[in-house]
């Protein structure tokens, strides 16, 4: 029987997978899986929700004009320079939508966040991704892999799901080295948790390089994923364009009523984040002392680098009652949720048998004078 015809990239596309158990009535699991605050939106908010929950009869400000503002004050901008957009991940979309004509190129840095493939495949740009170093992005071999044909490169800092931060400097220079005609994205989505010297917000690039744009959210350390609202700032000839781009109506009243509140909260808010800094350093430092071997991830999570364990390791801890993130063949992140809930993860950690504390395995490997066979190898993907 024929079906309806579809583009064939929807054929092989993977669907978004949440891991299992967070949502829906059977919601049985802490939720470690998703970088989301652990605390619930501050007494401000939710008024504002509740208040802008009067008006949606109407529809939102297509322009979101005040929060606009807000944010470009926030920052020391003109307002023009700012874009708001239904979750940054949709102003990431666009980006990839904006630059996608035939034979477009983007590059990012892979493993990375795991919807940049999903949007260059739905926009029909071409992936070239760039292996990671064991230190983060290798910025070097990114700004080689651009040609004539590249669109756009996306620089996920801090990493997802590896939490490495790219330096300013660094980054400055990498930019030096990019053709101006090529879009520079720097997601910033976890950039408030960054504590590493030398890593800063790439907003202050923004006026020497009009071809970058640095994307932030409200949904990590503002605490509002579940309404959907990110931003980013840029050149006022490519944030013009973008906001074209960008469906109308698509951020919800609610939404901007509570990111304004939020941003208004910014002191609060700001203890909210060094206090998931200090769980980050916490859970950590248990971590390594049951040799298992974290980096110093500078987002609101870390990562386990497991190789071929990490499915059995991320159903155990489902097993465990405890969702986390698992990239299979890689690793799992696991996000700093509340000090009870990091608790449970890490106790889950000690009781774990299998290979998984890294320290240990490489050890046992060397000492029988075998390669540690948990640990894959990132290639160079090229679509
Ligand atoms: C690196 C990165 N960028 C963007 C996003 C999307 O955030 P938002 O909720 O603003 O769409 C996420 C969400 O996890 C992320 O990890």
């Amino acid at each position: 029987m024929p079906i309806p015809r579809l583009r064939p990239v929807l054929d092989d596309l993977p669907a978004y997978r949440p891991t299992d158990g967070v949502y829906g009535a059977a919601a049985r699991v802490l939720p470690l899986s998703a970088n989301e605050s652990p605390d619930a939106p501050l007494p401000g908010v939710v008024e504002a929700i509740a208040d802008a929950g009067a008006t949606v009869h109407r529809y939102p400000d297509p322009g979101c004009t005040e929060l606009t503002a807000a944010i470009a004050c926030a920052y020391g901008v003109a307002p023009d320079r700012v874009a708001v957009g239904a979750g940054s991940v949709a102003l990431l979309q666009t980006l990839f939508q904006a630059v996608a004509e035939p034979g477009a190129e983007v590059v990012y840095a892979w493993r990375s966040f795991e919807l940049y493939p999903v949007l260059a495949d739905l926009a029909a740009v071409r992936s070239v991704r760039v292996p990671l170093l064991a230190a983060g992005h290798d910025l070097a071999a990114m700004a080689r892999a651009v040609t004539a044909a590249t669109r756009l490169v996306v620089v996920c800092n801090p990493n997802n799901p590896t939490g490495t931060a790219v330096g300013t400097d660094e980054l400055r220079a990498f930019l030096d080295r990019i053709p101006p005609t090529c879009l520079v994205a720097v997601d910033e989505a976890y950039v408030e948790y960054v504590r590493a010297p030398g890593a800063a917000s790439a907003l202050a690039l923004c006026p020497a390089y009009p071809n970058l744009v640095v994307l932030r959210t409200f949904s990590k350390a503002y605490g509002l994923a579940g309404l959907r609202v990110g931003h980013l700032v840029g050149a006022p000839t490519v944030v013009e364009r973008l906001r074209k781009a960008c469906l109308a109506y698509a951020v919800s009243a609610v939404a901007q009523r509570a990111a304004l509140a939020a941003l208004g909260l910014a002191e609060q808010l700001r203890e909210r984040v060094d206090a998931t800094v200090a769980e980050r350093g916490r859970v950590r430092a248990a971590l390594l002392a049951g040799d298992w071997d974290v980096p110093d991830g500078q987002g609101n999570f870390l990562w386990l680098e497991l190789g071929g364990a990490a499915e059995r390791f991320g159903r155990w801890c489902a097993g465990e009652g405890i969702a986390v993130r698992t990239f299979p063949g890689e690793g799992v992140r696991t996000t700093i949720g509340s000090a009870a809930d990091n608790d449970a993860f890490v106790e889950a950690c000690a009781r774990w048998r299998g290979p998984g504390p890294a320290a240990t395995a490489m050890r046992a490997a060397a000492s029988a004078g075998a390669p540690a066979s948990d640990t894959t190898v990132t290639t160079t993907v090229v679509k």
